[in-house]
């Protein structure tokens, strides 16, 4: 579903690369999580394949389609919720999203469904109607999650989706992850939370430094450490300790 062939990224000016050859390949049906220090490298990986930044090198496929070349090609078949969404404040909740229905195109039936399901799922269908400047974080990681599954994306990307939600909330976010991965489609989030990320994910890849440095299920990292009873937070600590103090 997804196919990342030595990408490499470095921000104007930089001297080192936010991003370097990664290679990685994400299978549809599968929850894949994206780990990694502060500065690793995750969300200009995920700003890549979604189309926000363009790479160096390398090529990024969404379901064969190439991101650079075929842009709105595989705009339609990915939904993207950034770590900090920055929404149309004077718009109504309702207003964003009819208008990233209209964006993507979305039968006023299916969309209908779509916005009464979610807003009836985070307790927003009195606020539908509120400035969206009036919402909390919360509520705005909620409205820019909706409007990222009007489409209903085969590639449903998330970075760090669960940061300042509460429990309930999170709970649902990982819920409607694991929906949409029974539906058929193909998962990518990044987390710090490395619980979340053992019980939830089929996969793991660690990015440190801008390099991958590991990649499988929880069994395949354990095997590749030798210690099989370990969790994912200390082979996450074993396995990015080395130059830990230098974060960039
Ligand atoms: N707009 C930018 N301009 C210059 N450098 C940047 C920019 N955005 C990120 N970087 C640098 O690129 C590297 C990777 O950053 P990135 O935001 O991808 O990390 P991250 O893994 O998402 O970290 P975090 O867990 O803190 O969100 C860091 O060294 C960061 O300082
Ligand atoms: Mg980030």
């Amino acid at each position: 579903m997804l196919s990342i062939k030595d990408v490499s990224k470095k921000y104007h000016g930089a001297d080192i690369f936010a991003v370097e050859n990664l290679n990685l390949q994400i299978k549809k049906g599968e929850i894949f999580g994206f780990l990694g220090p502060n500065g690793a490298g995750k969300t200009t990986t995920l700003k890549m394949i979604v189309g926000l930044l363009i790479p160096d090198s390398g090529q990024i496929l969404v379901d064969n389609i190439d991101v650079v070349k075929k842009p709105l090609e595989a705009k339609q078949k990915i939904g993207f919720v950034p770590d900090n969404p920055d929404l149309y404040q004077r718009l109504t909740g309702l207003e964003y999203l009819n208008l990233i229905g209209d964006v993507f195109e979305v039968n006023p039936k299916l969309r209908k469904e779509k916005i009464d399901h979610y807003l009836e799922m985070f307790g927003l269908t009195k606020a539908a109607t509120d400035l969206i400047q009036s919402y909390s974080h919360g509520m705005q990681q909620k409205l820019a999650l909706t409007s990222s599954l009007l489409h209903m994306p085969q590639l449903f990307i998330l970075d760090e989706p669960m940061v300042g939600l509460d429990p309930k909330s999170s709970h649902l976010f990982k819920e409607i992850m694991r929906e949409h991965v029974n539906n058929g489609n193909t998962v990518l989030f990044s987390t710090h939370i490395l619980e979340t990320a053992e019980r939830i994910c089929d996969r793991v890849g660690i990015i440190n430094k801008g390099k991958l440095i590991a990649c499988g299920t929880m069994a395949e990292l354990r095997a590749q450490k030798g210690s099989e009873n370990d969790t994912l937070e200390n082979l996450f600590l074993e396995l990015t300790k080395e130059g830990e103090s230098d974060e960039r």
